[in-house]
């Protein structure tokens, strides 16, 4: 009996491998289909912005096709940390992104001060590469949503990731969304009962990327999601 599980799981490991390598072709052909610049240089630009450790490795790739598609003048990137996701949006160099996080870190990600090290990186990647323009806004999210007055096409949450922590980051920013406004969940998989709960439960249109963490895409037009929806399946 115990054999014939192993061997079910084999296979089923088998066949998520083959899925998961169709998705990075597809998202290879992708970069093949961007200008010359951002194919040329991605290798280099995603090996130094991943020297620390991060869950949101896969969703480089991914990130710059969801630019492509959302063509944004304003992303809000909410959890910095070591500044992964905020520069993977950065690469596709299309409006501005604003990296908000405490940087006092959180039980979930650390308890850690990343500032000094965010800084540092972003000036040296602004050397080195043409990106769009970021802009880091050290604070809690809640208290920056007080003073924000801008309309947001791509939001990120990545913050704390209870139940309560990702209900709270969608309301609090929620009046700042247009029509075509984008929000990806990050940890929609790793986080099932807290984030995936409420990902599943929101009404509007979705797509899940499974894979590595989980990344719930949102959005109230139909469209766009198909879009997304469209290029990876
Ligand atoms: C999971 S990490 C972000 C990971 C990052 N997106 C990446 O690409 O690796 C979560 C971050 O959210 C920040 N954070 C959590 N709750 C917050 C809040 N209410 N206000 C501001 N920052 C918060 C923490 O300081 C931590 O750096």
């Amino acid at each position: 009996m115990l054999k014939i599980n192993n061997y079910i799981i084999s296979i089923y490991r088998f066949f998520k491998r083959i899925l998961r390598n169709q998705i990075q072709i597809k998202e290879t052909l992708f970069f093949l289909e961007i200008d010359e610049y951002r194919k040329k240089n991605r290798f280099r630009y995603k090996h130094l912005i991943s020297q620390k450790h991060t869950s949101w490795y896969e969703n480089f790739e991914r990130a710059n096709y969801i630019m492509q598609i959302a063509q944004p003048n304003v992303v809000v990137d909410l959890g910095v940390d070591h500044g992964f996701s905020t520069f993977a949006f950065a690469f596709a160099n299309k409006g501005k992104i604003f990296g908000i996080d405490s940087f006092e870190g959180d039980p979930h990600a650390g308890v850690r001060n990343t500032y000094d090290e965010v800084i540092d990186l972003h000036n040296s990647l602004m050397k080195e590469f043409e990106i769009a323009d970021v802009q880091f806004i050290k604070g809690y999210f809640e208290d920056v949503a007080k003073t924000w007055n801008n309309s947001i096409d791509v939001l990120h949450i990545d913050g704390f990731h209870s139940y309560q922590a990702v209900k709270n980051d969608f309301e609090t920013w929620e009046q700042f969304f247009n029509p075509n406004t984008i929000v990806l969940f990050h940890d929609i998989v790793s986080f099932k009962q807290t984030v995936g709960k409420y990902f599943n439960e929101l009404e509007g249109f979705k797509y899940k990327f499974e894979d590595g963490c989980g990344l719930g895409v949102w959005s109230t037009n139909e469209k766009l999601i198909r879009q997304i929806g469209y290029f990876y399946n």
